[in-house]
């Protein structure tokens, strides 16, 4: 099954890699569906959505400074390093990514499209100034901007649109790939989730790594079942 993985990559011209919750939950960082998820144990309306910030913005950030903490205690895993390698190796790659927490970025990986936003961005809901900020726990829930407005998680919540540029840079990814990875999604949240079909309706090789069988996975060409961090750098040594 992976030799017809490896022998896409090798012909493969632009590669793509679409990445999910999946791929930081080897460094310990919870996914969000699946027995372990997030949204077993939280609502995600009374969290992540514009309605939860307005309603408590005290109870929304003590959720991602404790996020923001879990992640800054974890390291990158070997599915991120592959993708660093990826980078490398491919003359036009494109890393897509639903996560947050950027363990791509501290990994080494470059060119990031990052779909849902950023942990470590601070957005300013009266002036709209974006701050970077690693400090954790933070000084003050909820943080406030220096014109005194509410700070809120530069992420994308429930119900708002995502950043344009990067859905015009993922989705124009999608349509000249020749290899589109999706590595850790459970491929149920869109528009994220639309760029692998637009991927296959363009012609590419459409290539899955999971755990689980996903949405996706009778629509890919393959679909792999096991562990990001394992599967991606023995993709990439039989590739080399
Ligand atoms: P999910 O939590 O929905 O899915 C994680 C997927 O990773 C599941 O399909 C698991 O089977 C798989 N998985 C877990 N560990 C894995 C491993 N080591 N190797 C390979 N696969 C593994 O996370 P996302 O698909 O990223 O959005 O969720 C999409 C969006 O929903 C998130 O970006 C977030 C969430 O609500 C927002 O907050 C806007």
């Amino acid at each position: 099954m992976l030799a017809r993985a490896v022998e896409w990559l090798f012909r493969a011209g632009t590669v793509v890699a679409l990445t999910g919750a999946g791929v930081s939950a080897e460094s310990g960082v919870p996914t969000f569906r699946g027995a372990e998820g997030l949204w077993r144990s939280f609502r995600p309306e009374e969290l992540a959505t514009p309605g939860a910030f307005a309603r408590d913005p005290k109870l929304v950030w003590e959720w991602y400074d404790w996020r923001r903490s879990l992640i800054a205690r974890s390291s990158p895993n070997a599915g991120h390093y592959a993708l660093v390698d990826m980078e490398r190796r491919f003359s036009d790659f494109t890393l897509l990514t639903q996560n947050v927490d950027g363990l791509h970025d501290r990994a080494g990986s470059r060119r990031i499209v990052r779909l849902h936003g950023d942990i470590w961005t601070l957005r300013c809901t009266g002036c709209g100034r974006e701050e970077h900020n690693e400090q954790v726990p933070l000084d003050e829930l909820p943080p406030r901007c220096l014109c005194g407005a509410l700070f809120r998680p530069g992420v994308v919540w429930f119900g708002e649109p995502l950043p344009h540029k990067a859905l015009a840079a993922a989705f124009a990814a999608a349509e000249r790939a020749d290899v589109f990875l999706v590595l850790g999604t459970s491929s149920v949240v869109y528009p994220a989730a639309a760029l692998p079909r637009v991927a296959l309706e363009r012609g590419a090789r459409v290539v899955e790594i999971n755990l689980e069988p996903t949405e996706l996975s009778s629509l890919a060409h393959l679909s792999l079942r096991g562990k990001t961090g394992e599967l991606l750098p023995e993709l990439l040594r039989q590739a080399a």
